[in-house]
């Protein structure tokens, strides 16, 4: 059952975390091109929605975490809580600035057909927040400092 869930846990972070990684990431360059008139609005669009749809589907992973770490009777572990406030720290950024301001700035370029570069660049500095965040936990996670079980 504990293979199962892990299975489940890393498959739903690999499916879930890496498209909103990279859409995120292709979000700031997307946008400035899209003001330059060199890219359509419609890719802006699209890589917005991969991040939104991609984080709701990635709630499964801590779910799935915490019922894998709760099978195997870690969760009291250290290096598991620090995973859990960091994994919520990253949630947080990606809720309250990357998805709120990649909006905005799509709203922007719809109505206006242009953005701010200083938006931009502090949208590409909240995305490398966050992707440093659940990289550090994934880190984390294979390395769990202090533990007695696994490898
Ligand atoms: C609330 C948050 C989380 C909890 C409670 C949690 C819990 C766990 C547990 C209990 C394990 C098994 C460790 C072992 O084999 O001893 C694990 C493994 C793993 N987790 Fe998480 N996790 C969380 C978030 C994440 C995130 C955000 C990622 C990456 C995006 C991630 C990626 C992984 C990977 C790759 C493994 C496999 C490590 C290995 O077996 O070498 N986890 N997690």
């Amino acid at each position: 059952m504990t293979k199962f869930l892990l299975s489940l846990h890393v498959l739903a972070a690999i499916v879930a975390v890496g498209p909103v990684t990279v859409a995120a990431s292709m979000f700031p360059p997307a946008a400035r091109r899209a003001h330059a008139a060199e890219a359509g609005v419609g890719t802006v669009r699209l890589l917005h929605r991969i991040c939104r749809v991609y984080a709701g589907i990635g709630i499964a992973v801590p779910v799935l975490g915490i019922a894998t770490g709760a099978a195997m009777g870690v969760l009291g572990d250290a290096w598991l809580t620090t995973s859990m406030a960091l994994t919520a720290a990253a949630a947080g950024v990606l809720a309250a600035f990357v998805l709120p301001r990649q909006g905005e700035l799509l709203e922007e370029l719809t109505a206006q057909g242009s953005v701010e570069r200083r938006a931009t660049a502090q949208l590409a500095m909240f995305t490398g927040i966050f992707n440093l965040l659940w990289a550090t936990v994934t880190v984390l996670m294979i390395v769990r400092p202090g533990s007695t079980t696994g490898a």
